[in-house]
């Protein structure tokens, strides 16, 4: 009696094993389509580096006993908790510039206004940290740097706003890993204590667009030096974690989350490349202007995205934010518009947050010398 219910027990665990392993090797082998390179930092600032495929994954297959089950991994992980972002608009241009103002663009408060009245619940802050921190131990940032992202957090809080705080264009730390990792783990360490008694709706995204200077090896390993740091003062804000090329969708997978409930994946949409960004100065090679959304190929690059997050969810259950997507405006607002309600549509179907790229600037939603919302722009990221 007990020796059959031990063989029957034994069956299903081989049979439970055999099962997630069929599913995690599916997902290993879904076809990853190559993606055009995301536009580097503007103001020609950035190398244009051909894109590569991000560096293999080690394989994660669990270790096969004949008599004791161990589950998956995604089982032993804490279970995820819902995220509250929505709608979230970047205001991107301003924090990231050398001096908020050089690139044209200072966030002032009806800008926070603004956004709350369109119906966005969220700010993305994409903030240069590291050309405003010393270069030697104990590599402070500038207090009055620091002040201003505080202004602008507790300006967004004080119109019902979430803030997403990240590190921007930090360009050295992916040429020189080695080198600028103390470094940036001390500017995250002093963000985290600025902003340890913050209210939840305050989340930090620990990297945006990691390039591909920086393996997935270099990036993962980086990430579970950072997490520990951020939660010795912010024990469950929520972090924002992507992969490198960019953010790219075929990155996310290859991202080893730490063990952590409150943690949420990130990816940027911007295919296709040659269409978001035609005529982009700073992309080099510069892509021509006139190309249109459509045939084939982009409705196959479109359903690879969507798939590959799909993919994604089924495996670990982490909360995604497609932090960035858009359209250059160099692009006629209608298939402007059109690109961008098609992909919005696709994110909130999948149960994405959204954070559209940007206010104000090349891609922008909003006209700061007229005052208004570009023509047709809040129908494409509201309307059904
Ligand atoms: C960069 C911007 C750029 C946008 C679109 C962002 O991550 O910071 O400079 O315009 O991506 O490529």
């Amino acid at each position: 009696m007990n020796k059959s219910l031990t063989l029957l027990g034994a069956m299903l665990a081989f049979l439970a094993l055999t099962a997630c392993e069929k599913t995690e090797q599916a997902i290993l082998d879904e076809p990853t389509p190559p993606k055009q390179t995301q536009q580097q930092p503007s103001q020609n600032k950035i190398n244009h580096k051909q894109i590569k495929a991000p560096s293999a994954a080690p394989r994660k297959t669990q270790p096969v006993s004949k008599s004791v089950f161990v589950p998956p991994k995604s089982v032993l992980m804490p279970k995820p908790t819902p995220l509250t972002i929505k709608r979230c608009m970047n205001l991107g241009n301003a924090l990231e510039a050398p001096n908020e103002g050089d690139w044209g663009y200072t966030i002032r408060s009806r800008d926070l206004k603004n956004i709350r009245d369109a119906g966005f619940d969220t700010i993305r802050l994409p903030v240069r940290w590291d050309t405003h921190a010393q270069h030697r131990p104990p590599y402070q940032i500038d207090p009055n740097f620091m002040a201003r992202v505080k202004t602008v957090s507790s300006g967004a809080k004080a119109y019902g706003l979430n803030v997403i705080i990240d590190v921007h264009h930090y360009e050295s730390l992916m040429s020189n890993t080695a080198r600028e990792e103390a470094r940036f783990l001390a500017i995250w360490d002093q963000i985290a204590r600025n902003f340890s008694s913050a209210p939840n709706s305050v989340f930090f995204e620990i990297l945006n667009e990691p390039t591909l200077d920086i393996s997935m090896e270099e990036l993962n390993a980086l990430y579970a030096k950072t997490v520990p740091i951020i939660r010795a003062s912010n024990p469950t804000r929520k972090l924002i974690l992507g992969g490198n090329s960019w953010n790219s969708i075929e990155s996310l997978s290859l991202i080893n989350f730490p063990k952590d409930a409150n943690l949420v994946a990130t990816f940027h949409d911007y295919g296709p490349h040659a269409f978001t960004h035609q005529g982009a100065e700073w992309s080099k090679p510069e892509m021509p202007l006139g190309r249109r959304w459509g045939g084939k190929a982009d409705a196959a690059e479109f359903k690879d995205t969507y798939k590959l997050a799909r993919a994604f969810t089924a495996k670990t259950g982490i909360p995604i934010l497609v932090g960035e997507f858009g359209v250059i405006d160099k692009v006629p607002q209608s298939q402007r518009n059109a690109w961008v309600k098609m992909r919005r549509k696709a994110m909130e179907e999948n149960g994405y947050a959204w954070c559209a790229w940007d206010y104000s600037g090349a891609f922008k939603a909003y006209d700061t010398k007229s005052e208004t919302w570009l023509p047709g722009t809040l129908n494409a990221l509201f309307g059904r």
